[in-house]
């Protein structure tokens, strides 16, 4: 199974918008052959708006899987709180994001650790809660610096913060994503190797070991995310389980040609 998880941030401010990016998706799967068509049930193509448009793509998503039943759309959210309710202003609750229909939480982006002060302590108890309500974390390890070696440690501890107290069968509900802030389109938007893909996620997979000794790394799912678009998503879905997109899945297009290189 690939992952390709449209991150479409705080994008597409009214329902036109959105119609128009899924007329033009749809336009683009109807001319793939039945061959591809049977190879895309293998790709679990995720969208996550803002909050307000969840219960819009859950209705686009049913008249999609009426005309195009190959397709997985699948839907997230871009954050959540660690409480299911009470007096907590302009935060939503993973039990709502649940109940609305949603099956994934994009949590830590380093976007809401930036401009948000999001701290990974936060984004434990908001791992806890979405693991808790039955949605699955697509959980963003984030570094600042290019130099692997100077972040290791740094990885280690984001990890063993974000999953302080819970346990090793949550992470199998986790997918992870090695997201670098210099490759992100919204930072400086540097391109990331193959190589510095391969090794940052093997950072991952050495701090996680080193959390939970017993743990099946290979049960587990990697992401990269950071300016993919589709000149370079063929080669990061060679050694990785899939992608975290932003800026390129604003385009119907370029999201087509990004789903179309897990073919
Ligand atoms: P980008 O964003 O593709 O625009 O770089 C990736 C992300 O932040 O999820």
């Amino acid at each position: 199974m690939k992952y390709i998880v449209a991150n479409w941030k705080m994008n597409f401010t009214n329902v036109q918008k959105i119609n128009h990016f899924f007329k033009d998706l749809k336009t683009e799967f109807k001319k793939i052959n039945e061959n591809k068509q049977g190879k895309l049930q293998q790709v679990k193509i995720i969208i996550a708006p803002s909050f307000i448009w969840l219960d819009c793509l859950k209705k686009l998503f049913q008249e999609i899987k009426n005309e195009l039943d190959y397709l997985n759309f699948e839907l997230s959210a871009q954050d959540c709180f660690w409480e299911n309710q009470g007096n907590f202003t302009g935060e939503i609750s993973s039990l709502a994001i649940k109940n609305i229909g949603c099956q994934y939480v994009i949590l830590g982006h380093s976007e809401r650790k930036f401009y948000l002060k999001e701290t990974d302590l936060m984004v434990n108890q908001k791992i806890i809660k979405a693991v808790e309500n039955n949605l699955w974390p697509i959980l963003c390890i984030s570094v600042e610096e290019r130099d692997l070696s100077k972040s290791e440690e740094k990885i280690y501890l984001q990890l063993k913060n974000y999953f302080q107290d819970i346990k090793e069968d949550s992470l199998e509900k986790t997918i992870f994503v090695y997201e670098p802030m210099w490759a992100i389109s919204g930072f400086k938007g540097n391109s990331c190797s193959l190589n510095e893909v391969e090794r940052g996620i093997s950072v991952i997979i050495q701090s996680i070991k080193k959390i939970y000794p017993n743990i099946d790394v290979n049960k587990l799912n990697f992401l990269y995310g950071g300016s993919v678009g589709k000149q370079n998503a063929r080669g990061f879905l060679k050694v990785t389980n899939g992608l975290l997109i932003g800026k390129s899945s604003l385009d119907p297009k370029e999201f087509f040609k990004i789903i179309q290189a897990t073919l």
